[in-house]
C-alpha cells in the first residue's frame, strides 16, 4: 500500500465517463476537519473508504456534501469545519474543491470560507465566483445516509423534511432557492411581529412570497413523492418497498384544489393568523410547507416506518435512496452522488449485495465508508478502494479483499 496523502491515485487509470455517469475525478481538501491537505484522483466508479474510528472517513463524505447547497451532512456551523489543532480556538478558512465529470463535460466546483468573510460560504464554478450556493444544484446532486439519520422516523418532522427537500432539490434544481426564499420571508414576517409593526402592507408583500413559494414547494415535494412511489412500487429485490406521503395543511389543499386556489386558501390563513396576533399577541408560524411532515410506511404491510425495527428502518431509507438514484437518472440523464456513511455493515448479506449491484448498475459514484474492508468484497473490481488513517488516504488494492465477484460490472470498470 502506498501512502498517497498528497496525491492519492488509484492503481487503475481513470476511464472517460460513459453517457449517464457522473463522478468526482479529483477531490482536494484544504484545512478541512482533520485534513491539512488532501488530493485524491479518482475514476467514476463507486469509492469505498475504510479505516478505524476517527480516521477521517465521514469527514470526506461531509466535504463532498458541501458541493451542494446547505450545511453539509453534519448540518455543521461553517466555523466548526476548518481544521482545528487542539490548542487553537480560532476559525481557519477551509476549502473543498472537486473536478466533476458529467455527461456534459468536466466542471470544477469549489467552496469554503475565506478569511475576510468567515460567515459566508463562497462558491466557485470553473474558477468564477458564484453568488448563490443554491447554484451548485445545477452541477451536482448529492444525497446521503448517515448513522445520525437512524432516528429519522422517530424524531421531529424537521429532519424528515430536510431529507425530503434534499431529494426534491436533486430532482428539481430550483427547489433549494424556493425553500431559501420562503424561509427568508417567514423570518422577515416574524420580525415584523416582534417589532410590533401593524401596517398591513408590510405583511402583505411577505405573505405574497410565502404563498407563492409555499405552494410551489409543496407541489414540488408532491410531484417528487408521486414519482418516487412509482419507482418504489416497481422495485424488486430484498429491500422492503416504502410508500411515501405528505401530511400538512398545504399538502391537503393540493390534494383537492388547483395550485391557485391553494394559494388563496393559504393567503386567507396567513391573514387570519395576523388578525389573531392583533387580538391575542401570539406570534404565528405560517401553516405552510415548513410544518409538513414526510410520512413513510412499509408498502407491503402498511406499517409506519416509526414502528419498524432498526434494520427495517435502515432498509426503508436505502430503498428510498435507491429509487431516488433511478429517478434522477431518468430525469436528468445521470445519477446523483450517493454518500453512504456506515450503511453497508448494517445490512444483511443479501441486501448488501443487492445494494452494491444496484449502485454498480446505476453508474452512480457512491461513496461508502466502513471500518472493515471485507464488508465491501461484493463489489469485486467495480469499486475503487481507499484506506483512511489519521487524516491520510492511500489506495487500497482490491486484492486485499476476499473477493466474491459481483454479478455485474460497473459501466466504468476496465475491461479485463
Ligand atoms: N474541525 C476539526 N479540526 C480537526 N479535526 C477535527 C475537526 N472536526 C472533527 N475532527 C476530527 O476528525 C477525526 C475524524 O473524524 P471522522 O468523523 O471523519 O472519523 P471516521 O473515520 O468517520 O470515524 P468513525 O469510524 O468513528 O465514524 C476525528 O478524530 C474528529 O475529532
Ligand atoms: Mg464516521
Amino acid at each position: 500500500m502506498t501512502a498517497l496523502t498528497d496525491t492519492a491515485r488509484p492503481s487503475l487509470t481513470a476511464s472517460p465517463p460513459a453517457l449517464g455517469v457522473i463522478g468526482v475525478a479529483r477531490l482536494v481538501l484544504t484545512d478541512f476537519r482533520n485534513y491539512n491537505h488532501l488530493s485524491l484522483h479518482l475514476d467514476t466508479r463507486p469509492v469505498v473508504l475504510t479505516g478505524g474510528n476517527g480516521a477521517g472517513k465521514t469527514n470526506i463524505l461531509e466535504a463532498l456534501s458541501f458541493l451542494t447547497a446547505g450545511r453539509g451532512l453534519r448540518g455543521a456551523k461553517l466555523a466548526d469545519v476548518g481544521r482545528r489543532a487542539p490548542e487553537e480556538s480560532s476559525d481557519r478558512p477551509w476549502a473543498v474543491s472537486a473536478e466533476i465529470e458529467t455527461p456534459a463535460g468536466s466542471t470544477r466546483l469549489g467552496t469554503g470560507i475565506e478569511a475576510a468573510t468567515p460567515d459566508r460560504r463562497s462558491v466557485h464554478v470553473d474558477g468564477q465566483a458564484v453568488k448563490s450556493v443554491a447554484a451548485l444544484a445545477q452541477y451536482v446532486g448529492a444525497i446521503w445516509l448517515t448513522p445520525a439519520m437512524d432516528q429519522i422516523f422517530t424524531e421531529s418532522p424537521g429532519e424528515r423534511r430536510r431529507f425530503l427537500d434534499r431529494l426534491v432539490t436533486v430532482l428539481d434544481t430550483a427547489h433549494a432557492s424556493r425553500c431559501a426564499a420562503y424561509d427568508q420571508a417567514a423570518r422577515r414576517r416574524a420580525r415584523l411581529f416582534r417589532d410590533g409593526v401593524t401596517d398591513a402592507a408590510w405583511y402583505e408583500a411577505l405573505e405574497d412570497t410565502l404563498v407563492r413559494y409555499g405552494v410551489a414547494i409543496a407541489a414540488a415535494r408532491r410531484d417528487a413523492i408521486a414519482k418516487l412511489n412509482e419507482v418504489l412500487a416497481a422495485a424488486e429485490g430484498p429491500f422492503p418497498s416504502a410508500h411515501l406521503s405528505l401530511s400538512g395543511q398545504v399538502d391537503l389543499w393540493l390534494e383537492s384544489l388547483a395550485a391557485l386556489d391553494a394559494e388563496d386558501a393559504f393567503r386567507e390563513k396567513l391573514i387570519a393568523s395576523r388578525l389573531g396576533w392583533a387580538q391575542l399577541g401570539d406570534i404565528p408560524t405560517p401553516e405552510g410547507p415548513n410544518r409538513s411532515d414526510l410520512v413513510v410506511v412499509m408498502a407491503k404491510t402498511g406499517r409506519a416506518a416509526s414502528e419498524c425495527s432498526t434494520g427495517e428502518q435502515k432498509a426503508l431509507l436505502v430503498s428510498i435512496v435507491l429509487a431516488h438514484v433511478q429517478l434522477q437518472s431518468d430525469r436528468r440523464g445521470y445519477p446523483p452522488l450517493l454518500l453512504l456513511d456506515e450503511v453497508a455493515a448494517h445490512l444483511d448479506r443479501d441486501r448488501r449485495q443487492h445494494l452494491f449491484d444496484r449502485i454498480t448498475r446505476s453508474g452512480a459514484q457512491a461513496w461508502l465508508t466502513g471500518t472493515d474492508i471485507s464488508v465491501f468484497s461484493g463489489f469485486g473490481d467495480a469499486a475503487q478502494l481507499f484506506s483512511v488513517s489519521d487524516g491520510k488516504v492511500s489506495a487500497a488494492s482490491s486484492a486485499t479483499v476476499v473477493s466474491y465477484p459481483s454479478s455485474l460490472s460497473h459501466p466504468h470498470s476496465k475491461p479485463n
